[in-house]
């Protein structure tokens, strides 16, 4: 029987929630402040982001080897540790980034999943998703690399970040020559990047079974109304980087569809949109009030008429990840 509030991840028995939390933020100083423009993103708000997010049923986190220099995952392992009744509902998506050095991939994926599981202090991760499709060794050495940490026991179920419709489909090609399945996506999509919708790679990760994880799903911050021409995000947000007066017409939107859902804000609008598309969103939250508003885009749902006004505005963002990859998202 299908569970409507959970998803299963292909080739595993791991279930998700149809929410997660990106934790890009998390010990991260360059681009999102932690230790410097934003003080008040400390070990205790992150803490209290963790809390609020698992008590509210939102118990994916996404992390990355690369993110703070393996500090996220760090905050992410000390998080466990000190509260195992929520560390047994968490489910932890890592990541591995097949920088053009790491010629030989079954070594340095089984070296880079083994330093991540260390700092998470797990025996393995539930999901464990290759950063970026560029890399100088071919989808099937990258698959061979992936099987052999999955027969390890290191990794439950495999998943890939950035590709396109062509890379998807020979990932889960490799994959399937392995006896293992392709099991997410992870993409940047949102109501200021619908590009994945209109160019098919949504509709081809359905057919393959593929589930897409949505990447910077309020854009940065600019979805939440907070941000706007007169008041734009720091610097260094360079996803969504739409001139803010086109972002301020989306906003406006979400706002008034929020009110006609009992006053549901601009974040949890963008958010359901998403979700309505089959999609799993990783909202970062770096704080309570940002981790319990980011929720409250669960339990409740756009009608049609909403989805059309909200397709309508939808900037569909047309640079790719490609020339900014390596900018460590
Ligand atoms: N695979 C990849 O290549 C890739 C690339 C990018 C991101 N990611 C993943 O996706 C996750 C999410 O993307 P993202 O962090 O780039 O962007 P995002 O989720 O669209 O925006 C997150 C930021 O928005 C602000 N925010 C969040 N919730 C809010 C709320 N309810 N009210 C007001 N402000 C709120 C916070 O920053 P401020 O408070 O400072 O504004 C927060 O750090 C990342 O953490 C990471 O796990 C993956």
């Amino acid at each position: 029987m299908t569970d409507p509030d959970h998803h299963t991840l292909a080739g595993s028995g791991v279930t998700v929630p149809l929410l997660g939390v990106g934790t890009w933020a998390w010990g991260d100083r360059s681009t999102w402040g932690m230790g410097g423009y934003d003080r008040s993103l400390t070990r205790d708000s992150i803490s209290e982001a963790w809390e609020a997010s698992i008590d509210s049923g939102v118990t994916l986190f996404d992390t990355a080897e690369v993110y703070g220099k393996g500090e996220s995952e760090r905050i992410i392992g000390s998080l466990l540790a000190g509260d195992p009744d929520r560390a047994a509902s968490a489910r932890i998506a890592t990541k591995f980034m097949p920088v053009p050095w790491k010629l030989n991939v079954r070594a340095s994926l089984m070296a880079s999943v083994t330093a991540s599981i260390d700092r998470l202090g797990l025996e393995s991760v539930d999901l464990y998703q290759l950063h970026g499709p560029i890399s100088l060794r071919s989808q099937e050495a990258l698959a061979e690399a992936l099987a052999e940490a999955h027969q390890a026991g290191r990794i439950k179920a495999v998943g890939v970040s950035n590709y396109s419709i062509r890379e998807t489909r020979a990932m889960a090609t490799a994959l399937g020559r392995n006896g293992l399945a392709l099991a997410t996506n992870q993409i940047e999509f949102s109501l200021l990047r619908r590009a994945p919708e209109t160019t098919g790679l949504l509709g081809a990760c359905r057919d393959l079974g593929v589930l897409p994880l949505a990447y910077s799903p309020i854009g940065q911050g600019r979805l939440t109304g907070k941000y706007s021409a007169s008041n734009p995000p720091p610097a260094k947000r360079t996803f969504s980087n739409h001139p803010m007066a086109l972002v301020d017409a989306v906003v406006a939107e979400l706002r008034q569809i929020g009110e006609k859902h009992g006053g549901k804000t601009p974040s949890q609008v963008a958010l359901n949109w998403i979700i309505a598309k089959g999609v799993l969103p990783i909202p970062g939250a770096k704080n309570r009030q940002q981790a319990e508003e980011n929720a409250g885009a669960l339990g409740w749902s756009i009608d049609e008429d909403d989805r059309r006004r909200l397709d309508a505005c939808a900037l569909t963002g047309t640079r790719t990840l490609r020339g900014r990859f390596w900018q460590h998202g």
